[in-house]
This record gives C-alpha cells, sequence and structure tokens, in this order.
C-alpha cells in the first residue's frame, strides 16, 4: 500500500527553514518559477535548464548564481570548485529519472559541508503511474524513478543520516552527515545504475519500499528549529540586508 506523506506543504518547510536559518551556500537544482528559492536568504546558486521566473527571486540574498543548464553541464563546469564554495543545505528537484538525481547527489555531496544537509525532493510516489520513465507518457504529477535513492544510499551509503520528512505532496527525503571525499558512490555508479534501471516499483515491492523508513514529522521539525540544520547555520545576525542607496 502506497503511504502518502500527511504532513505540511513542502514549500511551507522550505519557506519556514529559510526564513529562521541562514547558510554560507544554498544549492537547488530544478527551480521552474523559482518558488522555492524566492524564500531563500543564503547565498544560493539556482540551476536549471528552462527557468519560467516571474518572482522577485533575489529577495534579501547578498548573492544569486543563477545557471540556466542541466545539473550535469553546471557540475562539469566546475563553479562550486574553483570558487572553494562549501554548501549548506541543498534542494534536489531537477529531472525526476534516478540516474539524474543520483549524479546530482554525487555532485552536491561533494562541494557540500559534511554538518550540511542534502533535500531530494518527490522520494514517495502515490501509485505506479507517477514512477514512469516515459517522458512522453506524463500525466499530472510526476515523481518518476526517483524512489531508487532511497534503497541505493541506504544500501551503499550507510554512513549517512537520512530522514523522510512526511512532506505533501510527495515526501522529502534528507541526507545529513555527509562525507564530501567518499567516493562509492561515483564508484560503482555504473552498477548502481544497472542494478535498477529495469525495476519499477511494484516489481520491487511497495511493502517492501514503504516498510524501508519511516516518516518524521517536518513539522515537528519546525517546532524544534529545524534541529538537522543547525550545524550548518550561520548566526542569524549575520543575515544580509538590502539598502536602497538612490531614490
Ligand atoms: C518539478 S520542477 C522544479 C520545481 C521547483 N523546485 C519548485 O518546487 O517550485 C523540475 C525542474 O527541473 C528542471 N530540469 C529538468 N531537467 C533538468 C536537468 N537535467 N538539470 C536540472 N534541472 C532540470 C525542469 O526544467 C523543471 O523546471
Amino acid at each position: 500500500m502506497y503511504l502518502r506523506p500527511r504532513g505540511t506543504r513542502y514549500v511551507n518547510f522550505l519557506t519556514g527553514l529559510h526564513q529562521s536559518m541562514l547558510f554560507d551556500w544554498y544549492l537547488e537544482i530544478g527551480c521552474r518559477s523559482g518558488a522555492s528559492f524566492a524564500p531563500v536568504r543564503s547565498k544560493t546558486i539556482a540551476v536549471d535548464p528552462f527557468f519560467r521566473v516571474e518572482l522577485n527571486v533575489i529577495g534579501q540574498k547578498p548573492a544569486l548564481h543563477v545557471f540556466q543548464a542541466t545539473s550535469d553541464d553546471f557540475f562539469a563546469g566546475g563553479f562550486l570548485e574553483r570558487n572553494g564554495i562549501r554548501l549548506g543545505a541543498s534542494f534536489l528537484d531537477g529531472m525526476h529519472l534516478f540516474e539524474y538525481l543520483l549524479r546530482d547527489f554525487i555532485g552536491t555531496e561533494a562541494a557540500s559541508d559534511p554538518k550540511g544537509v542534502i533535500m531530494m525532493h518527490d522520494l514517495v510516489p502515490h501509485d505506479l503511474a507517477m514512477t514512469t520513465r516515459n517522458l512522453k507518457g506524463i500525466r499530472g504529477a510526476w515523481t518518476g524513478d526517483v524512489w531508487k535513492l532511497l534503497p541505493i544510499l541506504q544500501r551503499w551509503r550507510p554512513d549517512l543520516t537520512l530522514t523522510m520528512l512526511n512532506l505533501r505532496p510527495t515526501g522529502v527525503l534528507c541526507a545529513a552527515n555527509l562525507s564530501p571525499g567518499n567516493t562509492v558512490l561515483q564508484d560503482n555508479y555504473d552498477e548502481i545504475v544497472a542494478e535498477f534501471l529495469d525495476t519499477d516499483l511494484e516489481a520491487y515491492g511497495v511493502e517492501k519500499y514503504f516498510d524501508s523508513f519511516e516518516y518524521t514529522d517536518a513539522v515537528a521539525m519546525m517546532e524544534a528549529g529545524f534541529s538537522m540544520f543547525q550545524g550548518v547555520a550561520l548566526d542569524p545576525a549575520a543575515a544580509f540586508v538590502p539598502r536602497k542607496l538612490s531614490t
């Protein structure tokens, strides 16, 4: 049985996170309108090959670097390494095919602060149809098969701390206790992709998948001051306040 997350909406969580926490750097992959990164007050890197921005997305950010590119091209360009960037918080919401998210995770962890947190969207589908890998067959909400990241990370990276937040509509998996120098996923990438490519959720086992995690209540985490992020958060007094210098 598919167990839907019943918590608050993911955008409420992200907005609350960025209203109360400040990070040195925030990365978002897959941004579309910018609604999910508009509330960020930290230095931000936004990556999407096809932006649809009509909002004020700069807001209170001291810096916003926008890459209209695929995440593969973004990582290949070396911006993070060249600038010595250590990511405090990241939200991965780009192409919803698991091998893309796996590469996004690998590239993001390599540039993360070890105390940082990587959030991954859409790992909890409501039915088989929304997990399709057929990009032409997508109707309505689409999680793709990024659910596969959970068993992959559980098996290959037991050192990570994984938390499935019960955020509507389709969950957010958070990975903490990061190891930027760990190359296990990169070294075994072909084997991992080959193992999971032709599996769908019903062949893998819906019960098995939903038995493999417990939801953490996102509202309780918000009320506890976003405890998971506290190790990497900056002093809130360091928040940048834009000032108008001319009339
Ligand atoms: C679900 S939307 C993101 C929604 C946004 N994060 C929000 O919550 O409002 C997915 C986005 O991923 C982008 N995308 C597709 N392929 C991508 C890729 N290879 N790299 C990065 N982004 C990609 C799409 O252009 C689309 O804007």
